[in-house]
């Protein structure tokens, strides 16, 4: 569905990632992981869905924030090395390049300016779950690089694994997984992604990966727990979204913002944590979930890595490593990897 009028850029929804217009008396997608996560134990959301409208602009002003290290490193990165990664990019010509998880692009315009500078001949697909963040970006690529050949998709990451496979792609793909993606999945699902990732790629294309390096622990947690209280604003808008879209009943005064960093396996992870013991009516299910004092519900992880642990996740799910990319402190790496 072409829902933009200009003549580079193209929106296309896909019907199975929206949770509007469910069939009659069937729960919208978000309500199903809703009743599968808060009835688990222990509870858990998954952090796909911190990305409403509001989710996406508070994710804006996170990246803004001076704790918040992991914009300015990558946003270096990809400065530093623009003229590289087009080197590798278009060693057999033009080539087309799929961001996942795109958020407002800040960082990929770097590159994207860059290329068409060079007059390099490519066209950009970014693919994102939260319908705002694509309209943001295409709004602001239609103002600021105009020229740019854009085709933008609302879908989830997964799911556009499976139309990589199914493309009969005759020009290098170039695909970007960009900031902390790929740190918010866990080992097990890092692998199953990457492995399903170079399924769906053919010999000779790229991939661009954000990892964030481990470094002093107490940077890292400040990163996710800021002194102005916008990541637990960001945290918080899970339980606004629910009492908006599920007809959920939850008072935030009676949850806390909960992140911790475990510089043991590097992981910081989100919580949610109800201060009182307390039950909370969900109309979307017609049902009750039970909270003891002190119960969490789990939100979101930020893996943090190892340059060593990245080389053997390449090593792993057969994938080459073609270049790693820092910052000037390291504190962030970009791997490109070649299918
Ligand atoms: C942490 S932001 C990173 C945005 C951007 N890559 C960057 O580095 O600034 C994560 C983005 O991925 C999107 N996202 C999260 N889970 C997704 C999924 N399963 N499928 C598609 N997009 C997803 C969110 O909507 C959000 O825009």
């Amino acid at each position: 569905m072409n829902l933009n009028p200009a003549s580079h850029i193209n929106i296309n929804v896909n019907s199975t990632t929206k949770s509007s217009d469910p069939a009659p008396q069937a729960l919208s997608p978000f309500a199903i992981d809703i009743r599968k996560g808060l009835w688990a134990r222990p509870k858990k959301i998954p952090s796909k869905y911190f990305y409403d409208e509001i989710g996406s602009k508070l994710f804006q002003d996170i990246m803004n924030l001076d704790e918040y290290y992991l914009t300015d490193c990558e946003y270096e990165v990809l400065d530093l090395n623009k003229s590289q990664i087009l080197d590798h990019c278009q060693r057999t010509g033009g080539f087309d390049i799929i961001e996942l998880g795109a958020g407002d692009g800040y960082k990929t315009k770097v590159l994207l300016r860059h290329f068409l500078e060079a007059g390099a001949d490519f066209t950009y697909r970014p693919v994102d779950i939260s319908t705002e963040a694509i309209d943001g970006l295409v709004n602001t690529l239609q103002q600021e690089i105009p020229d740019l050949q854009v085709n933008a998709i609302v879908d989830d990451y997964f799911q556009a694994l499976n139309n990589l496979k199914a493309e009969d792609a005759k020009r290098t793909r170039v695909v970007l997984f960009l900031g902390s993606n790929v740190g918010n999945l866990k080992f097990v699902e890092v692998v199953n992604f990457l492995e399903k990732l170079k399924a769906g790629m053919k010999q000779g294309d790229l991939l661009l990966t954000g990892f964030d390096l481990r470094k002093d622990p107490d940077m890292i947690l400040a990163a996710y727990n800021d002194s102005k209280g916008v990541t637990a604003q960001f945290n918080l808008n899970l339980l606004n979204r629910m009492n908006r879209e599920l007809g959920a009943e939850f008072d935030l005064s009676t949850f806390k913002h909960y992140p911790f960093y475990d510089a043991i396996n590097g992981e910081a992870r989100s919580c949610l944590v109800s201060k009182v013991k307390q039950s909370v009516y969900i109309a979307a299910l017609d049902d009750t979930v039970d909270f003891e004092v002190a119960e969490i519900i789990k939100t979101e992880v930020s893996r943090k890595y190892f340059p060593g642990q990245v080389e053997a996740l390449a090593s792993r799910t057969g994938f080459s490593t073609v270049a790693h990319l820092f910052d000037a402190k390291k504190h962030f790496l970009d791997a490109l990897w070649s299918a």
